[in-house]
């Protein structure tokens, strides 16, 4: 079997501009009008943007061309799904049988691309928070708990946040999202390799490949790829792309 590759994007909501709203199909510009902060906004134009041009460019189509579907794997198994489209978006039309996951936060946006692997992918900015103590005790496995509160002190807020996007990244690659419970994935500390531990899930995937992501000092990001791996990453600056979009 060939290598899995996947792309990294990231850009920031600083380089949202009026152009862009002309990618995004009528739902998603209903849903950005609908934020009423202009950061929320900005992220989410960029993202949705982003996620359309990347996607032209593989397919060799307009964006406006590239369509999502979304797919929540938790209502999915359930038999009163909520109804109104929501979830995980995955390419359709031209695009169809790409594979890509967004994550946005503070001054950063990523978008991660594949051909037909499942991706997942998170950034957070590490921010302190009062009940992080709280969030921890159910956001953390047992074990995971016990390594976290041997952490330094000066270390446990950007440790937490680590823990949360590696935890994520593998959450968003599947689909289940948050719904699943950060405590039901369990990764390795902070101060090790990016890696899963365990998974209690009745559909856990059987292979994958997790690592972290350089998102500068006031960030920590992660990606899973579905996949046996090793998986051939590449990063890209999406500033050029953004601005000729
Ligand atoms: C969606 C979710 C994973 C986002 O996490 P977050 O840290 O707040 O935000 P991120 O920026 O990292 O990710 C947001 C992106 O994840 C994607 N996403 C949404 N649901 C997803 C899912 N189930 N799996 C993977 N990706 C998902 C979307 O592309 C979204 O981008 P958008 O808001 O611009 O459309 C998380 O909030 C969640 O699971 N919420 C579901 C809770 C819920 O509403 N449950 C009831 C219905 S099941
Ligand atoms: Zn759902």
């Amino acid at each position: 079997m060939t290598k899995p590759t996947c792309d990294v994007w990231w850009a920031e909501p600083a380089q949202a501009h009026p152009g862009l709203l002309d990618l995004l199909d009528e739902e998603e510009r209903a849903r950005h009008a609908r934020f009423r902060l202009a950061a929320d906004r900005d992220r989410y134009a960029v993202a949705h943007a982003l996620a359309r041009l990347v996607c032209a460019r593989r397919a060799g189509c307009a964006p406006q061309e590239v369509r999502f579907t979304l797919h929540c794997r938790n209502c999915e198994s359930r038999r009163e799904p909520r109804t109104e489209p929501h979830g995980k978006p995955r390419p359709a039309g031209p695009a169809l049988g790409l594979e890509i996951s967004i994550s946005h936060s503070g001054d950063r946006v990523a978008l991660a691309v594949s051909d037909g692997v499942e991706v997942g992918v998170d950034v957070e900015a590490v921010a302190p928070d009062r009940d992080i103590d709280r969030l921890a005790s159910y956001t953390l496995t047992e074990k995971e708990l016990a390594a976290w509160h041997a952490l330094p002190g000066a270390e446990r807020t950007a440790g937490f946040f680590r823990y949360w996007a590696r935890k994520e990244a593998l959450l968003k690659a599947t689909g289940d999202g948050l719904s699943a419970g950060l405590g039901s994935v369990g990764v390795t500390g902070p101060g090790d390799p990016a890696g899963l531990v365990a998974w209690s899930a009745p559909k856990a995937p059987a292979d994958v490949w997790l690592t972290d992501l350089d998102a500068g000092a006031d960030y920590r990001a992660a990606l899973a790829v579905l996949a046996p791996g090793p998986v051939a990453l590449a990063m890209h600056r999406a500033a050029p792309l953004l601005a000729a979009g």
